[in-house]
């Protein structure tokens, strides 16, 4: 048992992601016997509540969240480990009544940061001044880590004054899905696909991650942001960073954030030259999804009717070394679209030449479809031939399909959280983000950005409910290809 005793203490532990994601996580870990014995879950926030009110509102949200039925047992046991610490994250007197609740023990202390990023350095100051900062103490950090470079080492600074870098555990949820560590698996344990993972075999890859909901309400946070600082900067570049990194040497935390570093450093630079070129911004407009009529971004509550925020990015993006020359990474991401659908598809290259023309003039070239969410699996497009007797050959495209909830039927869909919880108990950072990649990360995105606003074009509106606004499809039709739908 290499786990050891925690005192997990969540800062907004009565927030959105806390009820919603972490409380959770950690029953679910309970189920499986995960977290260690000694261990207690400490919830800070700043209403006053008694150690019974609190209890009752995790169980409530247990109860909303947790989709199978909660376990008497387990529950007891979960319920016997929360403590309710109420403070007032700015007043740097009153982490002394943090410290006296985290008195007991000589447990590691993991600081789960589940705050707008803007009082992490006050929450850090307060920690160090009750004294509660040792170096076997862990620090998470949820995204936003800034909105630019720049802003990025401010927040990083002011978490690093106070805890090392391998202390830090930045938390980007997409590493946490079981899809997303499947690609580890897929590049590394088939030689078939380890061998073939170059600009020899793949002509080129496309990544989709599709959501059909809008802003949900987050208004402000959201047009602050956009698509491309919500989800570009951080989800889409780990997906293609663990898509186009070298093999790293194993498994390690080191190992790994090298790798996946060195892919987004050798991502060419888009920038004021060839910005309408590589990239589309799009903004939903009103539409339709499952045939009901949904408002456009500008007439969402709230909405500043001025708004150019982009609610959908499409980009070409080419990765400068040996491995990737001219094969680009297709990215597009929007809110709004007709589904929530992600996947990866690694579109090979052509056969060379054709013995088959009699029956297929074209022959389409091998695609690998990884499903990320929803319906979960990894598929194979193949040619094939149509069993028969005629003496000209039939052939036809077709699929092998590994399909999760087929071939794992009595396998539970574990949520991210539950993974990222785990691995901060157990002290790995493998599935964490580094300091280095998010300023990499930043170092592109802000390019992009920074050449959007000095074009000043508004986006391109597309109705919600479609796959994006039709620049898109000229994006990728410019070097005869297009998007699998
Ligand atoms: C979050 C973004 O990081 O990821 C949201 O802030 C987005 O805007 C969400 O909806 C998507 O996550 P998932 O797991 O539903 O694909």
């Amino acid at each position: 048992d290499y786990q050891s005793a925690s005192e997990i203490v969540i800062f907004g532990a009565l927030g959105d992601l806390s009820r919603r994601k972490l409380l959770p996580a950690l029953y679910q870990l309970e189920v499986c016997g995960l977290i260690n014995e000694q261990s207690r879950i400490v919830g800070v926030a700043r209403q006053e509540h008694t150690p019974k009110e609190f209890e009752a509102i995790v169980l409530e949200n247990l109860q909303a969240f947790v989709k199978e039925a909660l376990d008497e047992a387990v529950l007891t046991r979960f319920l016997a480990r929360l403590v309710y610490q109420q403070l007032d994250f700015k007043n740097e007197q009153a982490y002394v009544n943090l410290a006296n609740t985290l008195a007991s023990g000589n447990k590691t202390r993991v600081y789960y940061f589940s705050t707008p990023p803007a009082i992490y350095g006050d929450i850090c100051a307060g920690l160090n001044e009750a004294q509660l900062i040792s170096d076997s103490d862990r620090v998470v950090m949820e995204k936003p880590i800034g909105h630019s470079l720049e802003s990025s080492k401010v927040v990083n600074d002011k978490v690093a004054k106070y805890f090392k870098e391998q202390q830090t555990y930045r938390i980007d949820h997409y590493l946490g899905k079981e899809t997303v560590l499947n690609l580890l698996v897929l590049r590394f344990a088939n030689s078939l696909f380890t061998n073939n993972w170059d600009r020899n075999s793949i002509d080129h890859v496309q990544i989709t991650v599709a959501e059909s909901v809008g802003i949900e309400g987050r208004w402000g946070f959201y047009d602050e942001a956009g698509q491309m600082r919500d989800m570009v900067q951080n989800h889409l570049l780990q997906i293609l960073s663990l898509l186009a990194m070298e093999p790293p040497a194993d498994l390690s935390a080191q190992s790994v954030r090298d790798e996946k570093l060195k892919a987004v450093k050798a991502l060419r630079p888009i920038n004021k030259e060839n910005i309408k070129e590589k990239t589309v911004r799009g903004q939903y407009s009103d539409g339709f999804l499952n045939g009901a009529p949904v408002p456009g971004y500008l007439n969402e509550e709230g909405a500043n009717k001025d708004s150019t925020t982009e609610t959908f990015v499409a980009i070409k993006a080419e990765i400068d070394n040996w491995r990737w020359k001219g094969v680009p990474f297709y990215l597009r991401t929007g809110k709004r679209m007709p589904a929530k659908h992600s996947e990866i598809v690694v579109h090979f290259k052509q056969q060379p030449h054709n013995i088959f023309k009699d029956s297929y003039s074209d022959l389409p070239a091998n695609k690998l479809t990884i499903r990320l969410q929803p319906d979960e699996g990894v598929e194979l497009q193949m040619m094939n031939k149509i069993p028969g007797i005629a003496s000209q050959m039939h052939i036809q495209e077709n699929k092998l399909d590994l399909s999760f909830s087929q071939t794992y039927k009595n396998e539970r869909v574990i949520d991210a959280y539950e993974r990222l919880m785990l691995e901060v108990l157990n002290g790995n950072q493998s599935l964490f983000v580094s300091r280095d990649e998010v300023e990499a990360a930043w170092t592109w995105a802000d390019s992009i950005i920074d050449a959007w606003q000095s074009t000043n074009e508004a986006p391109k509106p597309y109705p919600a409910g479609s796959w994006g606004p039709v620049s898109s499809i000229a994006l990728i039709a410019r070097d005869d290809r297009q998007w699998v739908e």
